[in-house]
């Protein structure tokens, strides 16, 4: 395995390109996504990801929905119309935005927390199972030389939304990660301090 800032591009499939510390040292979130999207192998290796995250009770209160090609046009549209109900008077260039702000990456990943009745296992720890799937997704992408972000939006709270894309009563949709290959322009890591985050207790 190579140690190193970057995956080695020149490894392909769903093998592992960064070892593991450095991967969580440097991952940073790419919202200059191009074609193409992840191949197959790429999208079985998120989702493997993804179904490692830790899970109270194992109630696996997850599950993902892929969107690419034209199914992105299609959720544009979904945007659009959840965006002029909820503001009848909204301006033509703010739903022309809506409507394409799925294209801004050649495969989208809409995460879904599935909440279920449990006398041990609260929403909030579902739903923080959920994020933990979501940021496995991020890992994986970025492990394999990919770029992602995830991104709600205002869009992710209307209830409109989620009924329209088929949702039951039980979900809720956590985030759309959109990922792709990585654009010219890759945001630069931010340092940031442990020692401004961590102390001891006693
Ligand atoms: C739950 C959640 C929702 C987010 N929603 C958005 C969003 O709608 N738009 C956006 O630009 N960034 C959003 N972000 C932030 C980005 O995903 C990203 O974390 C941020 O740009 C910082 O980049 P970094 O991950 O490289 O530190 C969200 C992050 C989280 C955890």
């Amino acid at each position: 395995m190579m140690r190193g800032s970057s995956p080695d591009q020149s490894k392909s499939g769903n093998e592992v390109v960064m070892d593991a510390l450095s991967l969580l040292h440097e991952r940073v979130s790419i919202a200059n996504l191009v074609e193409p999207g992840p191949t197959p192998e790429q999208m079985d290796a998120l989702f493997k990801a993804a179904l490692r995250a830790p899970d109270h009770g194992a109630l696996r209160p997850w599950r993902f929905l892929v969107i690419e090609g034209e199914a992105r046009q299609k959720l544009g549209k979904l945007f659009r119309q959840v965006g002029q109900q909820l503001n009848p008077d909204a301006p033509e260039a703010f739903l022309e935005k809506c409507e394409k702000m799925p294209l801004r990456a050649p495969c989208l990943v809409a995460v879904v927390v599935r909440y279920q009745e449990h006398p041990k296992v609260p929403q909030q720890e579902q739903l923080l199972s959920a994020g933990a799937a979501a940021q496995n997704i991020l890992l994986a992408a970025y492990a394999q030389g990919l770029g992602a972000i995830w991104r709600t939006g205002w869009v992710c709270d209307e209830p409109l939304l989620g009924e329209s894309m088929g949702l039951a009563a039980n979900e809720r949709l956590v985030g759309f990660l959109y990922i792709g290959s990585r654009g010219p322009i890759t945001p630069p890591l931010r340092p940031l301090a442990t020692s401004d985050f961590v102390s001891n207790w006693s």
